[in-house]
């Protein structure tokens, strides 16, 4: 068990469980509103999404289908520079509304990577929301999501299904990770 709620690993929180739900109700709404009709395929990106994913599903008030896809680029908290994505898994798109759910944009590699191998499969239409965005470690220069959650300084953060070597998805809140 952890000693207390917070882990000693973890500085500070930068957003509470009541934040992060306000935030989410937020972007659930907009998104029915987009979405209404429509029968859209959301794509939870696995791991780091799954959490948001979850809570977000249940904010869109419309008919959807869900569907997962695994990418990879991080190796504690630094990026590997390469991304993993392995397209046989890749969900039936063509001709559908497509969200992707991402948890954070960081230099963006990873959604640009995704969204070229995505748009290659003839989605109807193809759109990013991202929990989180840290937009000064940006490498693909212009890349923003079209529902974002908070934009937030270079800290690195964990919890609400954001890890550090896999620790600390299950924390209900965003913490600060201390190095
Ligand atoms: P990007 O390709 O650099 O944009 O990296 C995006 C991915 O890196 C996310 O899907 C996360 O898995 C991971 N990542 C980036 N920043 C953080 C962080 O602060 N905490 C945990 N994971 C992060
Ligand atoms: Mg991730």
């Amino acid at each position: 068990m952890y000693v207390s709620d917070i882990p000693e690993e973890i500085e500070g929180i930068l957003f509470s469980e009541e934040q992060i739900k306000e935030k989410v109700a937020e972007i659930g709404k907009a998104l029915t509103e987009e979405y209404d009709g429509k029968d859209p395929l959301f794509v939870c990106i696995l791991k780091g999404s799954t959490v948001f994913f979850a809570d977000l599903i249940r904010e869109v008030k419309c008919r959807l289908e869900i569907d997962f896809f695994r990418a990879s680029s991080y190796s504690g908290t630094k990026t590997t520079g390469s991304v993993d994505a392995d397209e046989s898994g890749l969900p039936d798109i063509k001709g559908r509304d497509v969200v992707l759910v991402e948890d954070i944009i960081d230099t963006a590699r990873t959604l640009s990577r995704l969204k070229e191998i995505f748009l290659r499969h003839e989605p109807r239409s193809l759109k990013i929301v991202s929990l989180l965005d840290k937009p000064s470690r940006r490498e693909v220069e212009g890349f923003s999501a079209d529902y974002l959650g908070f934009e937030i300084e270079d800290l690195f953060v964990v919890g609400y299904g954001l890890d550090c070597d896999q620790q600390f998805r299950n924390l209900p809140y965003i913490g600060i990770y201390k190095p």
